[in-house]
């Protein structure tokens, strides 16, 4: 008997595409046999960092969906709901950057919760910050 492949499930606003973001979404899809991202709004972004992504939230759910370790794309639009997006989304395990380290340990009733590490010295800040100057 085959065991069952697990679906993955990861969020975040993936503005400006770097090798962080690939590496951060190639290392969850290994976790199970899928990968559906939560791209997070553009009204969200601007609630979480203070500012609108250089991408707006239809060019970004575009890149992301078409990468070849991403099955699907939604639009996440509040942090409150994750718990509807990953009952919604059947997903098994919940992946996010360790930026995000023990703030979606209550989710851990209906999924796996696992924090992978950031990939050092890069960020969308960062590549933003760089072009400017
Ligand atoms: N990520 C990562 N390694 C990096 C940058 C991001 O693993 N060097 C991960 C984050 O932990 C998150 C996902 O990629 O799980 C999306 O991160 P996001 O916040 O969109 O990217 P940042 O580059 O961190 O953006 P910003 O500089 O605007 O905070």
């Amino acid at each position: 008997m085959s065991a069952v492949a697990k679906r993955v499930i990861t969020f975040g606003t993936f503005d400006v595409f770097h090798v962080g973001h690939l590496k951060l979404l190639e290392r969850a899809r290994e976790r199970g046999g899928s990968l559906t991202v939560g791209v997070s709004s553009d009204d969200l972004n601007y609630d979480k960092k203070g500012r609108y992504p250089v991408y707006d939230q239809a060019e970004r759910m575009l890149l992301i969906g078409a990468l070849r370790v991403v099955d699907g794309v939604f639009l996440e639009e509040s942090l409150e709901q994750k718990r509807d997006y990953i009952i919604e989304h059947e997903a098994d395990i919940l992946v996010m950057g360790d930026d995000w380290s023990g703030k979606f340990n209550y989710l851990s009733d209906i999924c796996e919760v696992v924090y992978l590490p950031r990939t050092p010295a890069i960020s969308t800040t960062a590549v933003i910050e760089k072009i400017r100057h």
